[in-house]
């Protein structure tokens, strides 16, 4: 049985993840602050959940001292775009900083495999897509670059002390366990999908679709949606690939497939039979107009590929969790 380090993994894809991963028989224990995460996304699984920050290097070190760790998943981080461009130096280092103090733990105690949470945010505004991993990585903001620093920083580490790490490049998370025990509960929720269910449901009073007049087939905006069950099984792939093949990567996860705002609204509509209540507004700053993956690199390295591939399908999930047991909250 393989023993892992998952921190962050109260969280959302975390806990989906550690989900998969419990599944398959690895043994696993979860470093989560519960800044945003919530205790009840991982009680519920045979997981050990240990109640602090990547960064206080007393407390890593005590658990690589107590436990044989074969491989560290990183999912903590702070996910808001916004937020990084007002308080940077919270994104630097919580996002940068904080890992760099958990990979000296890793060199100290020789565990030598990383799999980390990186984003399409790293390459930018997009020159050309879909976007290749060779695109050029130039974030237009805080969080991207505090994602892009660690990139480097695990390619240093390959080269000075042999850590081996697989980047992950996620595009736009989505979705919810398909039985609707655990699922995405972000505060504040940014993200789209549950907040058009959140409109549904009148937890909000209505969605504003920023912009309708992009170079896009009905004007909104495109984004790439990863369902969170995929996103899991690419970290199994991953560390299954660094086993096996023991070099570093960096790869796109997403399905190559473009789906615009008003494509999951229509979704929504047809999964609920209920009206979305919604603004149209003007374009909001930094927001490129199309973000897609070639995912195809991910196949070929990874053996991976995305099965949820329709708006319709993702949304349902997100649908069920927000009638399952938890209503779409975990304090509820
Ligand atoms: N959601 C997306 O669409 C998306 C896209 C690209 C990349 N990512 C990356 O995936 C990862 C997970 O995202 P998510 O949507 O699940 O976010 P999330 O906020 O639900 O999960 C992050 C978890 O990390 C914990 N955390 C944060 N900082 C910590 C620290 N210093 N020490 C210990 N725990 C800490 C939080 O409490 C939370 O449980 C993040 O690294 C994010 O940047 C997310």
């Amino acid at each position: 049985m393989k023993s892992l380090l998952v921190t962050g993994g109260a969280g959302y894809i975390g806990s989906h993840t550690v989900r998969q991963l419990v599944a398959q028989g690895y043994q696993i224990t979860v470093l989560d602050n519960l800044a945003y995460g919530h205790e009840d996304a991982v009680v519920d699984q045979q997981v050990d959940l240990v109640k602090g920050s990547v960064g206080d290097s007393e407390l890593v070190d005590r658990l690589f001292s107590e436990k044989k760790f074969d491989a560290v998943i990183h999912f903590a981080a702070y996910t808001y775009v916004g937020e990084s461009v007002t308080d940077p130096l919270k994104y630097y280092n919580n996002n940068t900083s904080e890992p760099i103090k958990l990979l000296q733990i890793m060199q100290k105690h020789q565990c030598r495999r990383f799999v980390f949470s990186s984003t399409c945010a790293t390459y930018g505004e997009p020159q050309q897509l879909p976007l290749v991993e060779s695109h050029p990585q130039a974030p237009i903001n805080p969080y991207g670059m505090s994602k892009l620093m660690v990139e480097q920083v695990l390619q240093d580490c390959d080269h000075a002390w042999g850590l081996k790490s697989a980047a992950l490049r996620y595009f736009n998370a989505s979705g919810c366990s398909d039985d609707g025990v655990i699922g995405e509960d972000h505060e504040p929720e940014t993200h789209l999908i549950p907040r058009v269910l959140m409109a549904i449901t009148g937890e909000i009073d209505k969605i504003s679709v920023f912009g309708t007049d992009y170079d896009t087939a009905d004007g909104t905006c495109i984004r790439d949606y990863i369902h969170v069950n995929d996103l899991a099984s690419a970290h199994i792939k991953a560390l299954d690939f660094l086993e096996r093949e023991n070099e570093s990567i960096q790869c796109n996860i997403g399905t190559g497939i473009g789906v615009s705002v008003q494509e999951i609204i229509d979704a929504a509509e047809k999964v609920t039979g209920k009206k979305v209540p919604l603004e149209y507004g003007p374009r909001r700053e930094g927001d490129p107009s199309k973000l897609i993956a070639q995912p195809d690199f991910a196949k070929e390295k990874l053996g991976w590929e995305a099965s949820y591939l329709d708006a319709e399908s993702i949304v349902r999930t997100a649908w069920t969790w927000m009638n399952g047991p938890r209503k779409g909250r975990y304090d509820k």
